[in-house]
């Protein structure tokens, strides 16, 4: 039997005499790994070079009695008050200069040789004392790299690496000076030594300059995860290395940095929401489909919410089974193991009222006993499920690049990357119908409907790639903003808009409007809708028009059009569609695209499957406190579950049939 669930453990809150009463109450739970660690530096190593690992050790030995295995995290995101005194330097700066000092966490810089002196002897001493530790079975370095200030460090030793970084990428200063534009407002440099961190400036920013740095900072990030992942990875060869996620979170590339590590892991927090009570099902749904993405396999869940939520300000007591309805979700979604944040509720510091599966009192209630009926009834199913993967037809293109060249330049105030996924990701999600993400490089002719939203950075390759796609008979989406700027994020300026992919799409776009503080219209069908955010002016070369403005100057210029090429056919949007265009326009492509959908239900009912060499999974889950139907649109057997088109409130039910 392999690992399915697991808790975040801090022994090291609690007395000794109670750790073997939560031992107890872990396994009878059926919890089958805890990771522990991964903020307790001080307690590793109270003064330079002295180690105390031996609670720790004692608290693995102890769990591994009761069979409950280990992950380590590397406690580098809170590095101790001694080390802070020694070499306060390596507390980071923001881009207004100040110091974020000590006290929270995520206090240091990532490139400063200094702390990474002190990573490597403290990593080191850690992963020799545990490298033979029966109950140790893997490691989680640091913790959501990218999760610390909002703009990473900005101090002198960044700075030299940023200059090395542009060295490495452009050679001479004259090609950064040709990549940057610097001719605008004078912004050349002699030398690479002059260029610095985006310290806040007088008056606006450099919008290529903006990218390298993100990009930048990705790379530190990723460079910063190696230096710790190379000295695991030779003390421990036996264990497995991963890192915990943030769904969407953008600090750090996750395709590169899912190359170092083993497996992803993610951290999914449903309940903690600022608007409503809890994240929209989509959202949670997209990011662990997101997560699935960034090594195209199977992941973990590292941080599964095990109770009520909240620092200061707290989220809603999540209902009875709705934990376990959200615990499913993720496995639906692609998670091999659930590991809950946290055993025990922390009766101290910044997280006393982030709750885990046992309240302050440690007394088991209602959520462990929830819990513990969960793992008892997936448990068997779980070590089926392993490996296997959800095989959508449709797929949405995600790009980090893209994400920071809209963060630079968002066009629209409320034009955000990842929100524009979520839209044509909600549209899908309703419908029933899964959603793979996939980056723009993959192959994509496994799917029958590609949706690539904001193409705005473009090369002639990825031109290229879209170009095969749809010749070879794939169906495309392309969206607003498509092909305006190279990859070093420079306005494009050989051909109208959106590039070559004009031809592609049968299109040119001679002007566009922003519709900024007001909205717009368009006439799809007979019907008019809402549009937001952006209209392309569309001219047609050869393309169909599907629907056309129903408002503007331009009111009758096409807004969507359909372009026939070689076998497939390319739609191209040329404006934010509101969710009844959206739910409209995609039923449309679906139908075109034959797509299936698992079946029918209300929003709030979610259907997803996981296949097997020889077996197909469906899950359908009530994510509602109300009882609700459903229908599906084939024959499966039911396997959990009461009864076959009804669910009662937070109800998972399971299908299973095989493959022909
Ligand atoms: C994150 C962190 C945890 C904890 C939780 C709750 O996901 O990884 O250490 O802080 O949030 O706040
Ligand atoms: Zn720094």
């Amino acid at each position: 039997m392999s690992i399915h669930f697991g808790v975040d453990y801090y022994p090291e809150h609690w007395p000794r005499e109670r750790w073997e009463t939560d031992a107890q109450l872990m396994k009878e739970m059926g919890i089958q790994v805890v990771r522990m660690a991964e903020f307790s530096w001080f307690q590793m190593e109270p003064q330079e070079g002295v180690f105390r690992f031996q609670w720790l050790e004692e608290a693995v030995n102890l769990l591994d009695q009761y069979g409950i295995k280990t992950i380590l995290g590397t406690p580098t995101a809170a590095p101790p008050a001694w080390i802070i005194e020694k070499n306060p330097e390596i507390q980071p700066i923001d881009r207004e200069g100040r110091r974020r000092y000590f006290g929270g966490r995520h206090h240091c810089c990532q490139s400063n040789q200094t702390y990474r002196g002190h990573i490597r002897r403290f990593v080191t001493a850690m992963s020799e004392k545990f490298a033979d530790n029966p109950g140790v079975i893997g490691w989680q370095i640091d913790n959501e790299l990218g999760n610390s200030h909002t703009d990473l460090c900005m101090c002198n030793s960044c700075r030299l690496y940023f200059q090395k970084w542009l060295l490495k990428k452009y050679g001479t200063i004259a090609r950064l000076n040709s990549a940057w534009g610097t001719a605008f407002w004078s912004q050349g440099y002699n030398k690479f030594s002059q260029v610095r961190t985006p310290l806040i400036t007088a008056a606006g920013e450099n919008p290529s300059a903006m990218l390298d740095w993100k990009c930048f900072c990705s790379d530190l990030i990723v460079d910063f995860a190696k230096w710790q992942a190379d000295i695991i990875r030779e003390k421990c060869p036996n264990h497995f290395i991963t890192h915990n996620y943030m769904c969407f979170d953008d600090k750090v590339n996750y395709y590169d940095l899912g190359e170092l590590l083993d497996f992803v892991s993610n951290d999914v927090y449903p309940g903690h929401w600022q608007e409503g009570s809890h994240q929209p099902l989509y959202q949670t749904a997209a990011a662990h489909d997101v997560v699935r993405s960034y090594k195209k396999q199977p992941f973990w869940i590292m941080e599964q919410q095990s109770g009520m939520t909240g620092w200061e300000i707290m989220g809603r007591l999540p209902k009875p089974n709705q934990l376990s309805a959200w615990a499913m979700q993720s496995v639906a979604h692609g998670a091999d193991a659930v590991v809950f944040f946290r055993w025990r509720t922390c009766a101290v510091g910044t997280e006393q009222f982030w709750h885990g599966i046992l309240g302050h009192s440690g007394k088991p209630g209602r959520i462990y006993d929830e819990l513990k009926h969960l793992t008892e009834t997936f448990a068997d199913y779980m070590d089926a499920f392993a490996g296997s993967m959800p095989k959508p037809e449709v797929a949405i293109v995600h790009n980090f690049r893209q994400n920071y060249a809209f963060q630079i330049q968002p066009h629209h105030p409320k034009l955000t990357y990842v929100k524009e996924l979520y839209k044509y990701y909600r549209a899908f999600y309703e419908k029933k119908i899964p959603v793979d993400f996939v980056q723009d490089t993959d192959d994509l002719s496994g799917y029958k409907l590609v949706i690539a939203p904001l193409q705005f950075l473009m090369t002639p390759q990825l031109e290229q790639h879209y170009f095969d796609y749809v010749e070879n008979g794939g169906h495309l989406v392309l969206t607003m903003r498509t092909g305006v700027k190279d990859a070093a994020n420079r306005c494009m300026t050989e051909r109208e808009l959106p590039g070559r992919l004009g031809e592609l799409c049968g299109i040119t776009i001679p002007e566009y409007d922003c519709l900024l503080e007001s909205t717009g219209g368009v006439l799809y069908g007979k019907k008019e809708y809402v549009i937001k955010k952006w209209c392309d002016i569309i001219e047609l070369q050869g393309a169909k028009c599907l629907a056309e403005y129903s408002t503007g100057f331009y009111k009758q210029s096409p807004a969507i059009t359909e372009n026939a090429y070689g076998q497939g056919i390319a739609w191209y949007i040329g404006t934010e569609p509101d969710q009844e265009l959206m739910e409209d326009l995609l039923s449309y492509f679906e139908r075109c695209s034959e797509i299936a959908t698992l079946g029918t239900a209300a929003d709030g009912v979610e259907m997803m499957t996981r296949e097997s060499q020889d077996q197909i999974w469906l899950f359908v889950i009530n994510h509602t406190d109300d009882e609700q139907v459903y229908h599906l649109h084939d024959r499966y057997e039911l396997l959990e579950g009461e009864r076959e088109e009804f669910l009662h409130p937070f109800e998972v039910q399971l299908f299973t049939k095989q493959k022909k």
